[in-house]
């Protein structure tokens, strides 16, 4: 392409030699625009191929004219002095123009090679940022793995003492139930916390679908309306505003909805109420469950999401891990405060915009 550009400068300036040459001298007025035409190829010279290209063309632009000038110079000497001059004036546009180019250019290779090390920094800075992450969820995973052991150490060994008492077969028929009834409830346990464990270590995808926030808030309090009975709590659902079908994975979100309700339950004193609401606000679905409970200090709220963070003697303190992990798959929010009167709400928000975009991409 530079060398197109160069013959096209150069035929330019050939052709107005040429033409001038067989312009007949009487003509004074073509000569004059052929002559004074020649300062467009020197300025193309400079802009294109910076002060040496202009220089080149000048060069060249006189070797062409000399004969021109020559046949001039016997008749008119003035006018040929005139004209060499003015196009070294020309030429001297030309250069100085090539010189502005050449210094653009400079700036312009300089600007991008700034940005090709910015870019390369750039790069680095992700890749480190990748590895910080991999080191990150290395020692998460080897923190969860040391707390799963504690939290299997403690229902081991009331399990080994009581198959001990068992196996010494000197127990008295009540120690015997006892020592059994330990074995169940302990191994009920560990079955509990490995369920939730494996919840969490091994999240599935989610599998977007419509689903009616209704019928999923329902369907929850009917889940939780046996362990309310028991605690003597009342569940009630608020479900009076008009709501649209949200994405989500309708089963990843009753175990999320349920763990927080029955967290509410557990929490709330004999005769309480757990109100479940759910209401459009912007452009999120929101599933508020607000608990009559103790509510939590801060040291609580800080830890609550904290795999095994449990205050209770046989919870397993991963609840409100899995909801989390699942709410955040979902693109959304999960959300705690102390009421100002009494008691918790937790709130759902599941953007329905971007819930539908993953689900479009999935
Ligand atoms: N509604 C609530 N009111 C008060 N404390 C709560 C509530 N929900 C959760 N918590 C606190 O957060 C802790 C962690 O909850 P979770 O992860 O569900 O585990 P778990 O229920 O097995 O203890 C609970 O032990 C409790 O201290
Ligand atoms: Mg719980």
């Amino acid at each position: 392409m530079p060398r197109v550009k160069a013959a096209a400068i150069a035929a330019m300036i050939v052709v107005l030699a040429l033409t001038t040459w067989f312009t007949s001298p009487r003509a004074v007025a073509l000569h004059n625009v052929l002559h004074h035409l020649n300062f467009l190829p020197f300025m193309m010279a400079g802009m294109l191929f910076g002060w040496r290209g202009a220089v080149k063309a000048l060069l060249f632009g006189i070797l062409m004219q000399a004969p021109i000038i020559a046949r001039h110079w016997a008749r008119w000497p003035m006018d040929a002095q005139d004209q060499l001059l003015e196009l070294t004036i020309f030429g001297s546009a030309g250069i100085i123009a090539g010189l502005l180019a050449d210094r653009e250019r400079v700036q312009r290779l300089r600007v991008e090679s700034t940005k090709h090390e910015l870019e390369d920094v750039y790069t680095e800075l992700r890749e480190n940022v990748e590895k910080m992450k991999k080191t990150e969820r290395l020692s998460a995973a080897g923190q969860l793995a040391a707390s799963l052991a504690h939290e299997i150490r403690n229902p081991l060994a009331s399990i080994s003492g009581a198959a001990g008492i068992l196996k010494r077969g000197n127990a008295s028929p009540d120690n015997k139930q006892e020592c059994l009834g330990i074995l169940e409830k302990e191994s009920q346990r560990l079955n509990k916390l490995l369920t939730n464990f494996l919840d969490f270590a091994r999240p599935r995808l989610p599998r977007f679908q419509r689903v009616d926030p209704r019928a999923l808030v329902q369907s929850v309090t009917v889940l939780a309306r046996h362990a309310a009975m028991r605690q003597q709590v009342a569940i009630i659902d608020d479900l009076s505003q008009q709501l649209p079908t949200v994405y989500c994975d309708a089963e990843q979100m009753k175990q999320v909805l349920l763990n927080i309700v029955l967290n509410a339950i557990q929490a709330t004193q004999e005769g309480g109420n757990v109100v479940v609401k759910a209401l459009v606000e912007g452009t999120d679905l929101w599933i508020e469950v607000r608990d009559e409970g103790c509510g939590m200090s801060s040291e609580e709220l800080d830890r609550m999401f904290e795999p095994f963070f449990t205050t209770k003697e046989s919870g397993t303190g991963l609840g409100l891990a899995v909801a989390a992990n699942i709410v955040e798959q979902h693109g959304g929010v999960l959300r705690a405060s102390n009421n100002p009167d009494k008691g918790m709400t937790f709130r759902l928000e599941l953007p329905l915009e971007r819930a539908q975009k993953m689900a479009g991409a999935l």
